[in-house]
């Protein structure tokens, strides 16, 4: 049974190093979180698996890396000057400043008090400035969105790779919002990553291609081990709609707090390429875009019959890797009684996102045969899988496998005396290990030489 509280996936994350309060030596910073040694592996692998299967398992979708800080005039143009806003509240009992919408029954979530200001809007966007002179010339803001660095590079791209609509830019990457009331451990926090592509399409096409992506994303999810009845999807209404969107689905999971978005995806129309582009009137833009005298690109495309100019309309499927790591530490979260009573906790996460895919452990440490069979065998399996593979020479093995199960570990191999000089009883064993499946606890015993076929038939760790 996945987590049933956020409490039971912090203490775990903290205990096995997967995430940490951001600086919490001085106390911490709100809405901050660090990545330890097993969260770095989890967080890395599930992009990996994104960038893998959005961009190289696909002829129409090409990647990019753009800067965090942003030229102020883009997301004025964008518009997220203006109106990349939540509407905030101050209590004036206790001085917390909340988010307006999640102030139930006019009271302060804080202290309760119902002394509260009306909501007025607060721009979440994080300001710098750029160079040695602080003026309004230097201001410059960190981004809100990876998106925006895909829609000025639209020309750029298309001018290097000569693709032909419907065709998608991808990128992942960190994204910044001041929120007013971040929350729920990783779920809402004022730093972290997403992973988007903008995928532009011919305009009446894309409701077509909306519904396509939508489904994608759903069934990508479900491959990273999140269940059926876990993943809801929601259309957004009228009045939710960010200030680009002609319609969003939301992907919304069913986190221990509640069922939130995963994933957003959006018709965004013809408003981004439409906002940045030059000589605007020329395009019949339907979407209600500022007007713009800035940019210096043509960001439309030829069709090929009519030969008239457009400006493509773009479908966004937007995920958050913070929430993914998340909704899939919660899915795999499992706490079971096993048959002498003890409780297990283990995490079932999918092979292909665990931290760490295989554990060699030597059955005692204190016999050097055994520990440098072991390592033989490390080394073997770190040349056969590109998956991190550890030598665990504690020499406690209950404890090996808790820690293993507690971080995911799909495999964990034993070393034993009958490797090295089977028994009489068992000569089979000879040069044979045990393998110890995480979920099922069975152990088999594989030949040594076998190990790197097994690990990808049964498992595939590759
Ligand atoms: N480019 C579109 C966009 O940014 P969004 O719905 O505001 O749309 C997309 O964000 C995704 O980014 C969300 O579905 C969520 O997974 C993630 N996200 C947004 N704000 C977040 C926050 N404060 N903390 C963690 N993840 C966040």
């Amino acid at each position: 049974m996945p987590a049933t509280s956020m409490e039971q996936l912090v203490a775990l994350c903290k205990r096995r190093g997967f995430i940490f309060g951001s600086s919490s030596i001085y106390g911490g910073l709100q809405g901050f979180y660090d990545y330890g040694p097993m969260g770095v592996e989890l967080k890395n692998q599930l992009k990996n698996t994104w960038w893998k299967d959005m961009v190289y398992a696909r002829d129409d979708i090409e990647g990019i890396d753009t800067n965090l800080i942003t030229n102020r005039v883009v997301l004025q143009h964008s518009g997220h000057e203006d109106t990349f806003t939540d509407p905030m509240i101050d209590c004036r009992a206790c001085k917390a400043r909340i988010r307006a919408d999640f102030i139930e029954n006019a009271k302060c979530i804080a202290c309760g008090s119902e002394d509260l200001t009306e909501p007025r809007p607060f721009n979440l966007m994080f300001r710098t400035q750029v160079g040695p002179v602080v003026d309004d010339e230097a201001l410059a803001y960190l981004r809100p969105e990876t998106a925006q660095g895909i829609f000025t590079n639209f020309k750029n791209v298309m001018d290097s790779t000569v693709p032909k609509l419907p065709f998608g830019i991808a990128q992942m990457g960190k994204a910044f919002r001041n929120e007013i009331t971040p929350r729920n451990f990783i779920f809402r926090v004022r730093e972290f990553e997403q992973m988007e592509v903008e995928f532009f399409v011919k305009p009446g096409e894309d409701d077509k291609w909306h519904d396509y992506w939508v489904q994608q994303r759903h069934d990508w999810w479900l491959k990273q081990g999140l269940s059926k009845d876990n993943l809801v999807l929601e259309a957004q209404d009228k009045d939710e709609l960010a200030h680009y969107s002609k319609a969003t689905v939301d992907i919304c999971y069913r986190f221990p707090h509640g069922l939130e978005e995963l994933e957003g995806v959006a018709n965004r129309t013809d408003y981004d390429l439409g906002s940045h582009t030059k000589n605007q009137d020329e395009f019949g833009i339907t979407a209600k875009v500022l007007p713009n005298t800035d940019s210096t690109a043509k960001l439309a495309v030829q069709d090929i019959d009519t030969k008239k100019w457009f400006v493509p309309y773009v479908i966004e499927p937007s995920a958050g890797v913070d929430r993914g790591v998340l909704a899939v530490l919660a899915e795999a979260y499992t706490e079971e009684t096993l048959e002498n009573g003890e409780t297990r906790t283990v995490l079932k996460l999918k092979p292909h996102l665990s931290p760490i895919k295989v554990a060699v452990i030597p059955l005692a440490k204190n016999k050097p045969e055994l520990v440098a069979l072991a390592k033989e065998i490390t080394q073997i399996l770190r040349g056969s899988i590109a998956g991190r593979v550890v030598l665990e020479n504690s020499g406690n093995i209950g404890k090996n496998y808790r820690r293993h199960d507690e971080i995911g570990t799909p495999v964990c191999i034993t070393v034993d005396f009958d490797t090295i000089a089977a028994a009489d009883s068992k000569p089979e064993f000879k040069d044979t290990v045990t393998v110890r499946d995480r979920d099922t606890l069975k152990q088999d015993r594989v030949a040594i030489d076998e190990l790197p076929n097994y690990l990808r038939e049964k498992y595939f760790i590759y």
